[in-house]
């Protein structure tokens, strides 16, 4: 589908409202047992954050045919991964921060212990929905692929990996190489589930458009967490909804403080460049991700 700034808005606003009420609709209800828990949960994970992850899960779908209710579960599993990840990144174990989503964070709203079973606990979520929801795949092979998938790239070699990463560098001056291994595990990780998982919901997708969406999640994956880096020094916390200067506070090594602020700038956008170039054997139909690209590079939170 070709698109123009307005269309592309109205998408990312459909798509965010279709994954909150697919989230509404798996999370236990507060009223349930353990009351706290499935509390600390809800909370988390229906705070107004970007819906990035669920959003290129839908705009890969739709780029490539498939239809949108055949993903609401893997939109929603890599949503719930993702605030489980947040939840644990934000504890004073990791990052310690306080504000989230222009909120206390879990364990400042409700406990440490809360936030870290309400971490737990999302994490089963996810890998409950995506082998069980009824609307996904009826193939049980091509389900069992995601759910491998996604437990690939959420833990010790994808995003908890990335995490371990970042925790044993802080106070340390990574090399570029290093850093761009650190970025590629904590954040682009997920980021590539998001995009395969649509993948392996498309039937007949072939290996070389498989592999040129695949590169695109690569680049994309990092120039997301290059201009996350950057936001901590550009940008402010009413703005972000976190505390801005953490990564500085914190001594972690990013891209601004290894390569400077306008050479990291300079970086996301030849990721975007080169993001753009990986869909070049797709048509119009994939201008959805196109966009996304340039949103990851130019936003302000
Ligand atoms: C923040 O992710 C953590 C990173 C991996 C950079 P987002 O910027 O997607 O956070 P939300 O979901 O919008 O709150
Ligand atoms: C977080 O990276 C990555 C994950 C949560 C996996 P950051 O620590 O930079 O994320 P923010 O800045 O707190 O959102
Ligand atoms: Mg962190
Ligand atoms: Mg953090
Ligand atoms: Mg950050």
């Amino acid at each position: 589908m070709r698109i123009d700034d307005q269309a592309f808005e109205t998408l990312i606003a459909q798509f965010q409202q279709r994954v909150d009420n697919a989230l509404d609709y798996w999370l236990q209800p507060d009223s349930i047992n353990p009351m706290r828990l499935h509390q600390a949960m809800r909370y988390s994970v229906l705070a107004p954050g970007k819906r990035v992850r669920p959003i290129l899960v839908y705009a890969t779908a739709s780029a490539l045919g498939v239809d949108l209710e055949k993903v609401d579960g893997a939109a929603c599993a890599v949503e719930i991964i993702h605030a489980y990840s947040l939840i644990h990144d934000d504890l004073p174990a990791m990052d310690d921060d306080d504000l989230r989503r222009g909120r206390p964070t879990c364990h400042r709203q409700f406990d440490e212990a809360s936030a870290i079973l309400a971490g737990d606990a999302l994490q089963a979520l996810a890998f409950y929905i995506i082998s069980h929801d009824p609307k996904m795949v009826a193939d049980d092979g091509a389900r069992l692929k995601m759910i491998e998938n996604l437990a690939m790239f959420s833990g010790s070699r994808g995003m908890a990996g990335g995490q371990a990463i970042d925790l044993a560098a802080v106070g340390k001056s990574l090399n570029i190489a290093e850093l761009e291994t650190m970025h590629i595990h904590k954040t682009g990780a997920l980021i590539r589930t998001c995009i395969q998982l649509s993948a392996l919901s498309a039937s007949n997708l072939g290996e070389t458009e498989f592999k040129a969406l695949d590169s695109y999640a690569k680049c994309i994956g990092l120039s997301f967490q290059i201009q996350d880096d950057i936001l901590d020094v550009t940008a402010d916390t009413a703005t972000m909804g976190k505390p801005q200067g953490s990564d500085s506070a914190r001594n972690k090594p990013t891209f601004p403080s290894i390569i400077g602020l306008k050479e990291s700038q300079e970086k996301a956008q030849e990721l975007h460049q080169q993001a753009l170039l990986a869909l070049s054997i797709f048509a119009e139909e994939a201008d959805i991700l196109r966009y996304i690209s340039a949103w990851f590079v130019q936003r302000t939170h």
